[in-house]
C-alpha cells in the first residue's frame, strides 16, 4: 500500500467525526489535502459546514473543491480541526511545519475544541527530532537569532525558496532546526517562545487529542 492511500484512509477516517453545523479547522499538505477532498465529496453530498483554512493553499484549494470558508471575525471557536504532522511521538507530541505553514497551524489548533491529526505510518517516531524543528521569525530579527541559536547549538538553517528565504503566509521566514540532543522538548519550547523575533514554534505539545494513521490498508487511532 502506498504512502498516499495510508494518508487517504487517516485523513478519510477522521472526516467521520464531522457533523452537520460544524466549523472545521483545514490543516495544510498534501496529507490534509486528501482530507479536503474528502470533505468536499460529503459537502457535495449536502453536509453543512465551514471551513477555516490554515494557509493561502489551503484557501485555494477548499474553495476550489466549493467548500463554504469562514474566519476568526465570524466564530469563536474550531469545532474539528484536522491536520497532517511532520512527526508524532508515543504522547502525541508533534512536529510540524515542514510546509512553513505552522503559525497559521497552531493558531487553529489552539482555537478549536477537539483537534485531530492524520498522517502516514511513517510520521510514528518513538522520540521527536528526526524532522527537523521549524520556527518562524520576524525577517528583522533572523540574522541575531542564527547566532543566538547557533550558540544554543540548535544549528539553525535559513529555509530557502528559489535561492531566497522562504516566505510564509505572515511575511516572515523559517529556521530548520536540529534538536536531536534535546530531551525535554516542552523546556525547549518555553526557551525559545521567550527569544524576541521568534513568532512561533513547530512543536505542537499538548495540542493533538486523536492521531489517525493509515498502516498499509488500514488505520490506526491513538487518543490522548
Ligand atoms: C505544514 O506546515 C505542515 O505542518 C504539515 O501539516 C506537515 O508538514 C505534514 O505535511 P504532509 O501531510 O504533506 O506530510
Amino acid at each position: 500500500m502506498s504512502t498516499e492511500k495510508e494518508k487517504e484512509l487517516a485523513a478519510k477516517a477522521a472526516i467521520k467525526y464531522i457533523e452537520d453545523g460544524m466549523t472545521i479547522g483545514l490543516g495544510t499538505g498534501s496529507t490534509a489535502a486528501h482530507m479536503i477532498t474528502a470533505l468536499a465529496e460529503e459537502v457535495a453530498k449536502g453536509l453543512n459546514i465551514v471551513g477555516i483554512p490554515s494557509s493561502e493553499s489551503t484557501k485555494k484549494l477548499a474553495l476550489a473543491n466549493g467548500i463554504p470558508l469562514t474566519d476568526f471575525a465570524n466564530i469563536s471557536a474550531i469545532d474539528i480541526n484536522i491536520d497532517g504532522t511532520d512527526e508524532f511521538d508515543p504522547y502525541l507530541q508533534l512536529i510540524k511545519g515542514g510546509g512553513g505553514a505552522l503559525l497559521r497551524e497552531k493558531i487553529l489548533a489552539f482555537n478549536s475544541k477537539l483537534n485531530i491529526i492524520i498522517a502516514d505510518c511513517h510520521k510514528q517516531v518513538s522520540r521527536l527530532g528526526k524532522f527537523k524543528l521549524p520556527i518562524e521569525t520576524i525577517p528583522f530579527a533572523t540574522p541575531i537569532l542564527i547566532k543566538k541559536l547557533r550558540i544554543m547549538n540548535l544549528h539553525p538553517i535559513l529555509r530557502e525558496k528559489d535561492n531566497s528565504p522562504f516566505i510564509t503566509d505572515e511575511g516572515n521566514y523559517i529556521l530548520d532546526l536540529d534538536i536531536t540532543h534535546i530531551s525535554n522538548v516542552a523546556q525547549l519550547e518555553n526557551t525559545l517562545k521567550q527569544l524576541p523575533g521568534i513568532v512561533e514554534t513547530g512543536l505542537f505539545l499538548d495540542i493533538a487529542d486523536i492521531v489517525i494513521i493509515g498502516r498499509g490498508d488500514t488505520t490506526e487511532v491513538f487518543k490522548r
